[in-house]
């Protein structure tokens, strides 16, 4: 074999590793808050509440004395498939729900939200989270470590709570994310009659 060749047969095989760590290592990116925001208030503005909520359900806390839940459609055809949010174990991709939080004047203080996008954050069911100011400000985007630790107890439902009062997590649980917020009267009411419903 001659110099030539054999310089040319090891950059060819430098050449095909190059491509394959580039492929295996090309990381899901997330849409752009922005790109994401634009599907979001098109929801808003169809008023796609999820099914199982209904508009100003009780929130848990001053930030969220009220919520309503909105879904897209390909989370809609999930929950509604399989009977109840209960009942869906997984997601399809490029699910969308949105949380939408009231203070107790009805006031919208906050929007949170969360998309199935497969392969972006295999340990927490690949959702990625979203929080936003009314403004369309983001507050969190992304990989968010307090909403999948808190979201990681409704693991059996993909990570997707079924609202008030068909789940509820104790006092000490939103203590523990937000200690400086103060509970909702209404939902330490449900926590008491709904002693069944609380997510352990
Ligand atoms: C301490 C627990 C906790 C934390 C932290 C938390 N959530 Fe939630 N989230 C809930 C619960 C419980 C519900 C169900 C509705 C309710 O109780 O208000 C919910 C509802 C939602 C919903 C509506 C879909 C569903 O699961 O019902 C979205 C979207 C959402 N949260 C996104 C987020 C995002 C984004 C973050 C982080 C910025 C976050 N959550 C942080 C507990 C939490």
């Amino acid at each position: 074999m001659n110099g030539k060749a054999f310089t040319a047969i090891s950059l060819g095989g430098v050449f095909a590793v190059g491509l394959v760590c580039t492929a295996r290592a090309t990381p899901v990116v997330a849409p752009s808050p922005a790109k994401l925001w634009m599907e979001i208030q098109h929801l808003e503005k169809t008023r796609a509440v999820m099914p199982g909520s209904h508009p100003f359900q009780p929130g848990s806390r001053n930030v969220d004395v009220f919520t309503t839940d909105l879904s897209n459609a390909a989370a809609r055809r999930a929950i509604s498939g399989a009977g109840s949010i209960l009942a869906v174990t997984r997601y399809p991709a490029g699910s969308l729900l949105i949380k939408n939080n009231y203070d107790a004047h009805r006031k919208l203080g906050g929007i949170t939200a969360m998309l199935k996008l497969p392969g972006y954050d295999q340990a927490n069911r690949n959702w990625v989270m979203a929080q936003y100011a009314p403004t369309g400000k983001v507050v969190a985007y992304g990989r968010v470590n307090s909403c999948d630790a808190c979201h990681a107890m409704a693991t059996k439902f993909d990570f997707v709570f079924a609202p008030p009062p068909q789940q509820l997590l104790p006092v000490a649980v939103w203590k523990a994310f937000f200690p400086k917020q103060v509970m909702n009267p209404a939902y330490i009411a449900l926590l008491s009659k709904h002693p069944e419903a609380v997510v352990k």
